[in-house]
């Protein structure tokens, strides 16, 4: 298995291209199976959860084509999807359980066949992460669902039906199933206290582009008239908010000076706050922005994690490994997962200084961090023990690293490339 080793020390400085976002480009490409006709989409970030759900649309019947890669990609980035015939309303358990985003395809099969069989994605590393609201809005919309084999199955022989669900609690996951799935519905769905995060905004975009009929895009309140059929469309993916912020991070915490190339301050508002707070300068340049930490001193600053525009849940561990070096103390609250704490033992391993108390963990900054043998346990953790290991003293070596080719593409390379002392050990 591979591992990915960094000395720290060196000041961050240069230029990183921010890639397409993961997190976006998941539920786009489950967007394929609405319609029979292509769906071309660029900017997608060449990554492992890419792969595995090219691998489940393929099984449902998804044809895909990549086309040559862009920005000095030697994959492709642009992926032609085409669902001519659905071959299987089934996402098997092998898929979902290697990655959550699987459960996506339940709202779009049973728009477009009337039925699905989703395999129950089951706990993750970051929570028991429960799927009820996904099927209260399918309900709502008249299909009926039985558990059946750890699978959930969906019926509507005669089609989903317009509906007006409220959310009791913001989901990414469940606002983007239920946006797909009224697009085909009969009639008129409201969908309120919908999630606004630019992923799903990105996906109601490219909805619209193939015909769907939306309104509210961007708000809490989302109302989609469904239509019979949806047209060929093509849509370039946002650029990863959370790659974006995971760099910025990264910069901050080496006192490097690096622009982001692609990368959208405004996709970033609250993280940005934040960070300017702890003393991080950032500046609007032609291709995206400049983060630098020139004159100093890093301040403890105190973070709780809410739904979009808040301060993101994919940004809280990564924040946390910056205030370990902070200037006295930091609080950070994470009210989205109950268990999105695991970086902190390995990061104590490296000398932080940090408690749980429940849902907070208080940070105190070290003046000094060691690089040590530590473990990947989550995408986030992951690369929270990688801005560690760029600030501490000595050789990090970070097991587990598939974790973190989930979701950063080429991260060794994109670091390198602005000096930092880092390589992957086959
Ligand atoms: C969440 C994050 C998203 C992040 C992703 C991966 C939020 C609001 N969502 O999206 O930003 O990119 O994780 O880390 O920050 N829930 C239920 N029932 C459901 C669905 C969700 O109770 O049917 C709960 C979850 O347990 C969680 C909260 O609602 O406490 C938000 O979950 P949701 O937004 O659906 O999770 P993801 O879509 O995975």
């Amino acid at each position: 298995m591979d591992r990915i080793r960094i000395r720290g020390g060196a000041q961050l400085k240069g230029s990183i291209r921010v890639s397409g976002s993961k997190n976006a480009s998941l539920p786009l490409m489950v967007a394929s199976l609405l319609t029979d006709q292509p769906l071309t989409l660029k900017n997608v970030p060449r990554l492992a959860d890419i792969d595995t759900m090219i691998k489940l649309l393929e099984q449902h019947g998804t044809e895909v084509s990549c086309a040559p890669g862009e920005n000095g990609h030697s994959r492709s980035t642009t992926l032609k999807l085409t669902t001519r015939d659905i071959a299987s309303t089934t996402a098997p358990y092998d898929i979902v359980r290697k990655m959550r985003a699987s459960v996506l395809v339940l709202g779009p099969l049973v728009a477009r066949c009337g039925e699905a069989r989703v395999s129950l994605p089951g706990g993750c590393a970051i929570g028991t992460r429960p799927v009820d609201l996904h099927i209260a809005g399918l309900q709502a919309m008249g299909a009926t669902i039985e558990l059946d084999g750890g699978y959930i199955v969906a019926r509507a022989p005669n089609g989903l039906r317009g509906a007006k669900y409220v959310f009791p609690k913001v989901s990414v996951g469940a606002t983007e199933n239920l946006l797909m799935a009224a697009c085909l519905a009969k009639g008129v769905t409201t969908l309120d206290n919908a999630a606004r995060e630019p992923e799903i905004t990105d996906l109601a975009e490219c909805l619209a582009a193939m015909g769907a009929n939306i309104t509210g895009i961007g708000t809490e309140t989302l109302r989609i008239e469904g239509v019979d059929r949806l047209r060929p469309a093509e849509h370039s993916v946002i650029p990863d908010r959370i790659e974006t912020g995971t760099y910025a991070m990264a910069v901050a915490v080496t006192a490097g000076d690096v622009e982001l190339i692609n990368g959208r301050i405004d996709l970033l508002d609250s993280a940005v706050a934040k960070l300017r707070e702890a003393g991080i300068e950032f500046t609007q340049t032609a291709s995206g922005f400049r983060v630098a930490r020139c004159n100093g001193a890093l301040h403890g600053v105190d973070v709780m994690t809410e739904p979009y525009p808040g301060f993101p849940t994919d940004l809280q561990a990564q924040f946390m490994a910056l205030m370990t070096r902070g200037e006295g103390a930091s609080m950070i609250t994470e009210t989205i997962f109950e268990n999105r704490f695991m970086h902190v033992p390995e990061l104590t391993r490296m000398g932080a200084n940090i408690n749980i108390h429940g849902a907070s963990a208080m940070v105190r900054g070290v003046s000094k961090l060691r690089g040590a043998e530590v473990m990947a346990t989550d995408l986030r953790a992951s690369v929270s023990l990688a801005i560690a290991a760029l600030s501490a003293t000595g050789d990090t070596v970070l097991h587990r690293v598939y974790h973190l080719d989930r979701g950063y593409e080429r991260l060794e390379e994109k670091l390198a490339a602005c000096g930092a002392d880092i390589e992957r050990v086959k």
